[in-house]
Order: C-alpha cells, then structure tokens, then sequence
C-alpha cells in the first residue's frame, strides 16, 4: 500500500469506530497484570496494544480480534533492550552500555536485526528500544540501559538501532518491527540519580544535550517514541506540550504515535500530583500529545466520559487512533504476512547465526582498564588459575535487568533455555584445553545474609527490602563467615593467578535500583584484599550494570577488565581476553567516578572556574569516557585540517590523520574526534565528542584515516533556543587515548 491508500485506509476504519471502540484503540495494556476474565472485556471492548505477551498467548489473542467488529489487529509490544531477553530461550545481547563499550554502530544495527527476526518469530510488533536517556549520573539504576554519557554517541547508536529493527528507510517486510526510543526527554538526569524524580534543567539544555540524540532516531525513522516518568522543571513529561508537541512534531519533525511510559496518566493523579482525579489526567495526557496509553485501565472510562461531557476535543482521539492504526496498516497487520496469522516455528531464537554474531559481537565489549607489567595476555604455561567472586558462574549478573529473570514479572528460579557462558565457563574452556588446572572458589558469602540482615526472607527483587539491605552491604560488621575467605584461600593455592570476578547484580542494579553508594560490597571489597594480602597475582574483573567506585582495585590489581551486563557471551570474550585469543578493542562510554560524591563526572562538562576539584578528592574521574587499552600501541601523527573554515560552507570539515600500529599486536584502535568551542558567548562544554571510527591495523601498519565533521555540529543553542554558529577558533582533538590537537577558525 503507499502512503495515500493507508490513509484513505485509516481513516476509512476511524470513520466506524464508535468512541468507546476509538478510547479503546489507543489504549496498552499488560497481559502479566490483568486477569483473564478482564482480558477477554478489553478484547471486546476493542483494545488496540498489549504488552509482555509472546508466542501461543499473543497468537491466542490476535486470533481473537478476528472476532471483533472491526477485526483490527493488535501491536503487541515488549521490552527488547538486549536482545529478545524476556524470552529465556532467545539471544540475550549485551545490555546498552555494553553494546556501547564497541563504538560499533553496525554490530549494534545487526544485533537489532536479530533481536526483530526473534521478536517477530513470538509474534510480536514492537520493541520499547533503544534507550536514549544519558547515564550521567551514576547512581542511577538504569544505567545500563543507556549507550552512557554522551549525546553524539547515543544518537548514533540508537539510530543504528532503529534501523536494525526497523529498516533502513521502509519498514521491512515481515521481520521489521516498530522502534520506540524512550524515554522522552532527559529521563536520568532526575535530582540526586534517583529515579523518575524531578529534571531540574532549561529547555536550552534539554535542546543543546538531550533532544538531539531523539533528533536522530526520528530522521531515522523511528514510528513511535515513549515518554518518560518524569516532571522536567516541575511539568510531567506526559503533560508537556512543548516537549511533546512543539520540539518533537514542529521542530523535530516526529510522524509516529507517542506512547506513555506504564501508567504515566495515572501516575499524573497518583504521583505527581498534577491532575486531581483521572479524567483531568486523561484529558491532559491526550491534548498534551500523547497518542497511546500504557497501562492505565482506567483512562478507558474517564476518556470516554470527558469527550461525552464535551470537556475533551474528541478529534484529538481522532488523532491519535490514525497515527496508530497508520503504523498497523504499514506493517501490513492486517495483512497476510505478519504475526497475526503467523506460525510461531522459534526456529530462529538463538540460531547459530544469532549467536554466532553474538559472539563476536561481545568480544568487542570487553574493556581493559589495566595491565600493569603486562599481566595479560595470560600464558598457556600457566600451572594452575584460581576463579573467585561472586559473579564468577552468576549468570543472571550477566544479563541483567529486563531479562526473564526480572519481568515481566521477578524470578530467579528461570533458567536460560539457551547457549550461556559464565566467566568461569570461558576460563575452564581455554585452561582445559591447555592444561592448565582450573579451580572455581564458590562464592560461599550468604547472599541472604549479607543482604537482607533485616528480613532474611525477603524476595531478591523486594524494593522495600532491598533498601533495608543495602546499609548491610556496607557495613564492616556484616557477618562474613570468614571460613566463606579460609577455604577460598585453600582453593587458591599454588595458582600462577587469580582471577576475581566482581560486581553487581539484578538486584543492585536496573529499574527502581538506584545507589546512594557505588562501593563494592563489604564482602567483595574484603575479598580483594585478602588475595592481595596473600600474595596472589590479582586479575579483577568487573561483571556490572555500571561504573563502581573502584580505586582500591584500579592501585593493587595487576590487571583489569570490565563488562557491562555482557548477556550470554561474556563468559568466551573475557577469557578470550585474558589469554589474548581476542586483542580488547572496547573504550569506555561513560566514565568512573573515584568516589560516589564526585558524581556525575561526565567528560563533556562546561567549564567551572575552579577547575572542578574537590579538596578531598582528585580532579580527574577514575577512568574517563573514551579509555581503554589494546594489547597493540598505536601512535597518531600528522594530523590536518583546514586552517579557516568558512561557516557558510555547505561542506563537511575534512580531517586527516595518520594511525600506527606500533606493537608486534594486530589490533583495533577506536579513533576518536572531540571539538572544542574555545571562545563562545555560551559557556560550552570542555570536549565535546563528535566522531568514531574502528580501524583494524596489523602489526606495524600505518593507515590515514579521515574524519568527516559537519559544520552545524559546531553550533551550541542560544536562550532563544535557537541554534547559533559563532565565529572563532575552534580546536579539534583526535586520538585513541592519546589525543593531537590543533586549531582551525571559522569564519
Ligand atoms: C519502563 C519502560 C518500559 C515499560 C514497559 C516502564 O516501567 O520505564 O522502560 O518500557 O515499563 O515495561
């Protein structure tokens, strides 16, 4: 169909809707939350969405509307941040700092690819992907879902996304599945890291930092956007015409439906206090511009009787319900192809092509941190390598949150009904190979008694009592049964090296798991140091959603590694790091804090006149966005570029620079491109990060690399909320680490 028949189409079908069949429409609801009987209601009511069903349920439900008056099919849609994850027999992904870790925009396009092919294949529509909110604050627990702290390189990330499970222009035919960047606008950025709290920034920031990556998932296409929980000075997202109207439709140019974020329309009532009951709350959210409703079944009612008593433009229904049933008719819902009469084979989930993408997908994501005296690569000699810690064979810490462990609804009794390699998995594999003796030290710390000290009972995933336990998690006087350290030391003995496996877990980290503290645990700290005290080569590696505060392992390990939530591959690419059967090629998206009171410590700060020390702590981040190292060396030289630019020009600035593998190492070096605004009449930031590329060297090669800039990337916005580029000098930063520098002036 084109675009003129699927609107002759739309509005053809709006124009036998009655209005209950229209509220209706444009509504979601969860098939976890409600029961059965309420189930079959809505389907006769007409509901347009459900969300978290999959496979026979969702078939069960779509063969359902068949019997409906208008036989409209259902978008079912699912929370897709890593891979088909709530699916335990799917290809679980890295989550997206992970991902991140790569600055590799086609690896995370393919990787989308097949999470669409597998969502599809569980007869569903949607994917409430990729996640545009930027981890600046590091206390925050849904770090790791973000690509990090950085506007450009989540835009171009989450672009790559929106055309893997899209398409690149169309929507693909039969495995293109609907995009939904989320979570409109600034989400993360909420007082003190806690969640969903109030934004307290300017609509000039929320232009110059937040609405450009959101710029270019809608360029790319993207057919719907979710908006996030939160009030951004004092408004609710779901309230905010400007946000929601003016930058997203008028100035951004967005075509697709706006949903909410779970219950936002109520949560206007019941949490924000910003509606009094929930008819001023339906009515807010539709003539803000929201067009689907996520998980408020009472908007149903209060709608239908706020159009009736004419308090609400029933047009803006309209609306609403053509957008949606736009995007149905362009996936050709109704047609034959698609899910709706699909026959659900699962013969793609976790196919060998997923997971062998998967696999070289992750070793890309392993970052290096140290590697004092060349600790690593490890030697296939060794005699003996002792695995210790608690994330060591934990895989559930490797997938992480929105996976089946924690929805839809918690339990860690799941098992993966796929492929799924623990660190200790991968190091078995290569030490048996060698014949090296490899020995797993269990993690024999009572996670319960560590945890919950208060409520030894509680469920892993009880918020309430999760905040109860994190005061034990810090506190020295925490029982540790210190046999759980003698009989690791027993274990460890005689071992050439000791591999300590750190980190978080699904408990610690995700959605409403924000940290006051980004220690290690008590137990993990303790742990660390007595393999240090006994003498032990130390190889740390960290296995978590986000940055900790690790300065004690970043002095005293002889090595360190790091991964975000790696999901089922993590195993294999640490290993393979640790022996050098994979040279690390993964760079920090977002940056360390040396302690919890420094954050946020992102790069790109504006300048402050103090120079942004504290007089108890160092100036710098613990590790900054952009580090990693490589077992190769590469040196850059001969950078060039224009010495005048002229600002009119419609030409990219054409930077050139030349890259040496100066090791004996065939490797990858991730060259990066910063500017800086060096005079400006708004203070901007220090770096700001404008380019990537991955570029395979051997050993001993040099190759020229060159780097496209746009010119209006050099633009900052002004109070009228305008983008301005001023003359001036401008400095360009290129590098992996190790950065040249020179100047150029527009004019
Ligand atoms: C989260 C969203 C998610 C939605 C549906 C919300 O709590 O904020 O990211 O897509 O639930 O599961």
């Amino acid at each position: 169909m084109d675009q003129q028949q699927i609107n002759d189409k739309a509005n053809e079908l709006l124009s036998q809707m009655t209005l209950p069949e229209k509220v209706a429409q444009i509504m979601q609801l969860s098939y976890a939350h409600i029961s059965e009987e309420d189930k079959l209601m809505w389907m006769d009511r007409g509901i347009g969405s459900v969300l978290h069903v999959m496979g026979s349920d969702a078939q069960r439900f779509q063969d359902m509307t068949m019997g409906t008056r208008l036989k409209i099919p259902l978008i079912f849609g699912i929370d897709c941040v890593r891979g088909h994850a709530m699916n335990p027999a799917a290809t679980v992904f890295p989550c997206g700092l992970g991902m991140a870790t790569s600055f590799n925009a086609e690896m995370v396009e393919k990787a989308c690819e097949i999470a669409a092919r597998e969502v599809t294949e569980d007869a569903l529509h949607m994917v409430f992907s990729p996640v545009l909110c930027l981890g600046r604050d590091t206390r925050w627990g849904r770090v790791d879902e973000t690509f990090g702290e950085d506007p450009y390189l989540s835009g171009e990330l989450a672009a790559a996304m929106v055309r893997g499970y899209q398409g690149d222009g169309e929507m693909r035919e039969d495995t293109g599945v609907i995009a939904c960047p989320k979570h409109y606008l600034a989400h993360g950025e909420s007082t003190g890291g806690r969640d969903s709290y109030d934004v307290p920034i300017t609509n000039r920031k929320v232009l110059e930092f937040f609405a450009p990556p959101f710029k270019k998932v809608i360029d790319a296409g993207c057919k719907s956007i979710m908006t996030a929980y939160h009030t951004i000075d004092g408004i609710p997202c779901t309230a905010n015409k400007w946000v929601l109207k003016d930058l997203l439709r008028d100035i951004m140019g967005f075509e697709g439906f706006v949903i909410t974020d779970w219950d936002n329309t109520g949560r206007l009532m019941w949490q924000q206090f910003y509606s009094p009951d929930m008819r001023h709350a339906a009515k807010t959210a539709i003539e803000a511009g929201n067009d689907m409703i996520m998980s408020t079944p009472g908007f149903y009612e209060a709608a239908i009787s706020m159009v009736e008593s004419g308090e609400l433009d029933e047009a803006l229904i309209d609306e609403s319900v053509l957008r949606i049933l736009r995007v149905k008719l362009e996936m050709d819902l109704f047609g034959e192809r698609r899910s709706a009469f699909h026959d659900i084979k699962n013969s793609v989930l976790a196919c060998e092509e997923h997971l062998q993408l998967n696999e070289e997908f992750t070793k890309q994501t392993v970052v290096m941190l140290e590697n004092k005296n060349n600790t690593l690569p490890l030697s296939r000699d060794l005699k003996k390598i002792a695995v210790v810690g608690p994330n060591a064979h934990n895989i559930s810490s490797q997938y992480g949150d929105w996976t089946f462990y924690t929805h839809p609804l918690p339990d860690f009794t799941k098992v993966p009904e796929s492929v799924n390699i623990s660190i200790w998995d991968g190091i078995k594999g290569i030490a048996e190979e060698n014949g090296i003796d490899a020995i797993l030290s269990e993690w024999n710390v009572p996670k319960h008694e560590t945890r919950h000290t208060h409520n030894p009972n509680a469920h892993p995933m009880d918020i309430q009592s999760i905040h109860r336990t994190n005061e034990a998690l810090y506190d020295e006087n925490t029982v540790i049964d210190s046999l759980c350290f003698d009989k690791m030391l027993r274990d460890c003995e005689g071992a050439d090296v000791v591999v300590a496996v750190i980190g978080d877990d699904p408990t610690l980290n995700g959605e409403e798991r924000d940290r006051g503290n980004l220690d290690l645990p008590y137990a993990q700290q303790k742990m660390l140091k007595v393999l240090k005290e006994a003498g032990h080569k130390l190889i740390v590696a960290g296995v978590t959603g986000k940055p900790l505060t690790v300065r004690w392992a970043k002095e005293n390990a002889d090595a360190m590694l790091w991964t975000f939530c790696p999901g089922m591959f993590g195993g294999s690419a640490v290993a393979g790091v640790l022996f050098g059967d994979v040279n690390p090629s993964a760079r920090l998206p977002i940056s360390f804090p040396q302690h919890v009171g420094q954050v946020p410590v992102y790069y790109n700060q504006i300048p402050g006149w103090h120079g942004g020390k504290y007089i108890d702590l160092p100036k710098e981040p613990l590790y900054t966005f952009g580090y990693g190292l490589s077992y190769s060396e590469f040196e850059f030289s001969n950078l060039r570029l224009p010495e005048q630019v002229n600002a009119d020009s419609k030409d990219d600035i054409c930077i050139n620079v030349d890259v040496t593998n100066r090791s004996d190492v065939d490797g990858v070096s991730v060259v990066q491109l910063y500017f800086r605004d060096m005079v400006s009449s708004i203070s901007t930031p220090v770096k700001q990060f404008k380019g990537f590329k991955r570029i395979f060297l051997k050993a001993g090669e040099t190759k020229t690399m060159e780097m496209m800039l746009p010119i209006g990337e050099l633009a900052f916005i002004d109070h009228d909320l305008k983008p301005v580029l001023e003359k001036g000098t401008f400095r360009i930063f290129i590098g992996d680490g190790q950065y040249l520098e020179k100047d150029f002036q527009l004019v």
